[in-house]
């Protein structure tokens, strides 16, 4: 005798529309923030080989770019930049010089958005040093923790001067959200907000990044990011920075973390950022070129992941394409 089921889940899949009435997760174009590189002494955007799509960007291009995000209605720009290479040296000065490039790039895109979009800058020292360690080394070459955060300090203030409305460190050294909430009070930017990238893993996701940037690594980084073996650290990482004064905490990368995204999320008192890096990006765009996946359908599952594992916002260099800005498929 066969029996016929009477709970059918299959019901509430039988057209798109009913669908995409019961769907629990929905993309919005206001929680997607777009990465992108500035880089100084070109004259022509140039791009970056290892992500297809994506440039190192001329203040010019920068400031279309941002008012391409603007007109999207994507949530906001997270500004990365990329000194001249004799400009690089053993503290990263240039990244709290007001005529660096990051500056002067948070200075124009700012004056192009004014409040349209959130301007975001990322808050380390990698791009800038000659090692490319997001920290000043000890004489024995490791990253010296506490002489590093007056600098991570400096850097955030010249850029809420240059009218950052959030800032975001990203190099993983213990305390930086403390001193650089102080340090921004005291220079009286009480509004600008403190994305904090708090579970930053030591990833081998991050590989086209270092070429974005020109970065000058040599080894890694191991004894600031955190080891991928490690789950638990992810919500103490996050709690600290709340407690330091962190507006805004974030996982990164997204994809093979969403185990840490979704503890966080259920523990964190603010929003929740997930960033989708650079490796992410170009395995979808590999394989997207070689026809082994649907490009459109891939991003937007992968996309659509983070955000049902808890995230509120995702920094995606896929934040403009059509298929998460585009009409829903
Ligand atoms: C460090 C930083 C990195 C990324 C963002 N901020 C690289 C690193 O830690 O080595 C990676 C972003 C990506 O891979 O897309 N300032």
């Amino acid at each position: 005798m066969t029996t016929s089921p009477t709970v059918r889940p299959r019901r509430l899949r039988t057209t798109a529309a009913m669908r995409e009435m019961v769907a629990q997760t929905r993309l919005d174009a206001r929680q997607l923030i777009l990465p992108a590189f500035v880089r100084d002494g070109i004259s022509e955007p140039t791009p970056i080989t290892s992500m297809p799509g994506q440039y190192q960007h001329t203040l010019d291009s920068i400031r279309a770019l941002a008012h391409q995000c603007a007109t999207a209605g994507i949530g906001g720009i997270d500004l990365f930049g990329v000194p001249r290479d004799e400009d690089k040296d053993a503290s990263g000065s240039v990244a709290w010089d007001e005529d660096g490039i990051l500056n002067r790039a948070v200075e124009a895109v700012r004056r192009e958005v004014g409040d349209e979009l959130v301007v975001m800058a990322d808050t380390c020292l990698d791009e800038f040093t000659s090692h490319g360690h997001c920290g000043v080394l000890t004489e024995d070459g490791r990253v010296d923790n506490d002489a590093t955060l007056p600098l991570y300090a400096d850097m955030a203030v010249a850029q809420a001067r240059a009218g950052a409305h959030v800032v975001s460190p990203s190099g993983m050294m213990d305390g930086q959200v403390r001193v650089i909430r102080q340090a921004l009070d005291e220079a009286g930017f009480h509004e600008v907000a403190i994305l904090a990238y708090s579970a930053k893993y030591a990833s081998a996701f991050f590989g086209p990044f270092r070429d974005a940037v020109g970065c000058s690594l040599q080894g890694d980084r191991k004894t600031y990011q955190q080891d991928p073996a490690n789950r638990r650290e992810g919500v103490r990482e996050a709690l600290l920075d709340v407690e330091e004064g962190a507006d805004m905490v974030m996982v990164k990368p997204a994809g093979y973390y969403l185990d840490v995204v979704a503890d966080v999320a259920a523990v964190s008192p603010v929003p929740v950022a997930a960033y989708q890096v650079s490796g992410e990006y170009a395995m979808v765009e590999a394989a997207a070129a070689n026809g082994w996946v649907e490009r459109e359908r891939v991003i937007r599952e992968s996309v659509t992941g983070i955000v049902r594992a808890g995230a509120d916002m995702v920094l995606t260099y896929f934040a403009l394409d059509p298929a998460l800005v585009g009409p829903v498929k």
